[in-house]
């Protein structure tokens, strides 16, 4: 189905069709645009150029053009499904998928929906006012482009919850916009998305460690059951992907600028001479990989369990898996402290799956490092850069009372505040890297912190003008 653009609501989904759910989606559209005017990017524009998702097909899905982002098209998009899916895991595996919310698991799948519905919004309230200090125009644009993206994702959970769970599901439409990125009264969900993205090297971070681990929570909705929602994660998980290209290629850039600023001034401390050294960068992948583990949430949990045996979430790539997808009778090891050491404990699968899903995110972040690493050998810099333990400045699960340094080595309190400022961002660090943050909004200019990209988008120039300022 191709979409309509002169609707409201550009939509795959057939909203013309039922009326109720399509007057009850264009009442909340004008709260989410008074949402995103106060709450989305705070710099003004007339125009970015932006894609626009306009449809689901393997053959092109996007467009791209200059558009004004108040007037952008934010839709709802479901990917294309054969007829007869059938679920692949838990106790009613082989069964046809749900087209309707099943009453025993309506109050859980709503709960699943508005988590990950509250994060889109979250992130982009968190980047508010980052374009501030965009480091060059193309930069600019992507930040952009994340944003409304998100706000789209936003869109994707708000059909859901309109259009399968009722009265319920229009007061939790409503609560996602009057929560808000740290608030003290009524702040977001998770701990991860209420610390604030005060700068750009935050903001790679954060979408390569963060979007990330939305890309893994994606994949275990994307096998649900519940066919609506596996479908409005498969057509997000497309989205994401620039997400993570923009955290891992920004990433890469601050990483090749500052190995050249270290060959040329033969110091690692290139902090006077305008860079981030590789210190600090280590510092602050400690500090993003470890808040982003914690929304994997505990190691063992019977909550992932009854949402796997009822087929509401499913594993990383369920499909792919060469076992029998129900697990009543496999195990798995999950990390344990005992007598003071970090040890490994034999547990039902069925209870370790999000201790599974994490490894198969750690195992990706992995690939980051090789990456930077790649970098900075190529530039004939002897450093390297490594994930943390993942028990190292842990709040949620088995780690969240321990004390475990980087390298995985457990200690006191005493002993973990005292090198806290060398493990993570110090308050000098967040500052020196503050001061760099000044806006380049000349076409094909770059700040002096970051190297340019290697290419620019759809394959515009780098000193396209991407982004024209009111
Ligand atoms: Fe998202
Ligand atoms: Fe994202």
């Amino acid at each position: 189905m191709s979409i309509d653009y002169t609707e409201k609501i550009p939509n795959n989904v057939d909203l013309a069709g039922d009326r109720k759910l399509q007057r009850a989606l264009e009442s909340w559209q004008p709260n989410f645009l008074n949402w995103w005017k106060t709450m989305g990017p705070a710099v003004p524009t007339q125009d970015v150029y932006l894609r626009t998702a306009v449809d689901v097909g393997r053959e092109g899905w996007a467009q791209f053009g200059h558009v004004a982002m108040e007037e952008y098209r934010w839709g709802v998009f479901l990917a294309e499904r054969g007829d007869d899916r059938r679920i692949a895991f838990g106790e009613q595996k082989g069964e046809p998928v749900w087209q309707q919310v099943p009453g025993e698991y309506r109050a859980d799948l709503q709960r699943l929906i508005v988590i990950q519905g509250d994060t889109e919004p979250a992130s982009v309230e968190q980047q508010r006012r980052l374009g501030e200090t965009a480091p060059s125009l193309y930069d600019l644009r992507n930040l952009f482009q994340v944003n409304v993206e998100e706000g789209r994702h936003l869109w994707a959970m708000v059909y859901l919850l309109h259009a399968y769970f009722g009265r319920n599901g229009r007061e939790e439409a409503e609560a996602l916009l009057h929560r808000n990125s740290g608030d003290l009264d009524s702040p977001r969900i998770l701990g991860a998305f209420n610390e604030e993205t005060p700068d750009w090297l935050s903001f790679f971070m954060f979408t390569y460690f963060t979007d990330r681990d939305g890309k893994y929570q994606l994949g275990t909705l994307k096998e649900s059951a519940f066919d609506p929602l596996s479908r409005t994660c498969e057509f997000m998980l497309k989205e994401e992907a620039h997400h993570m290209f923009v955290g891992t290629t920004g990433v890469d850039r601050v990483v090749a600028r500052t190995a050249e600023l270290m060959r040329e001034h033969d110091t690692d401390d290139v902090g006077p001479h305008g860079g981030i050294p590789l210190d600090v960068i280590q510092r602050y992948i400690n500090f993003h990989y470890s808040v982003s583990l914690d929304l994997f949430g505990s190691e063992q949990s019977t909550n992932a369990a009854n949402y796997f045996t009822a087929g509401l979430k499913g594993r990383w790539q369920e499909e792919r898996r060469r076992d029998d997808h129900v697990l009543t009778e496999d195990s798995a090891y999950v990390d344990l402290v005992k007598d003071g050491e970090i040890t490994t404990n034999e547990v039902p699968a069925l209870l370790a799956l999000n201790h599974d899903l994490r490894n198969e995110y750690v195992k990706d972040c992995q690939s980051g490092m090789k990456r930077w690493n790649r970098v900075l050998e190529n530039a004939g810099v002897d450093r390297t850069l490594t994930l943390p333990h993942v028990g190292f400045n842990r709040d949620v699960g088995l780690f969240a009372d321990q004390y475990v340094s980087p390298s995985g080595q457990l200690m006191t309190k005493e002993q973990w505040e005292a090198k806290k400022d060398s493990w993570l961002p110090s308050e000098v660090d967040k500052t020196h890297v503050r001061s760099l943050m000044r806006p380049v909004y000349e076409p094909g200019k770059i700040a002096g912190w970051i190297a340019p990209p290697s290419n620019g988008i759809n394959g515009q120039p780098f000193d396209y003008e991407y982004v024209h300022l009111a």
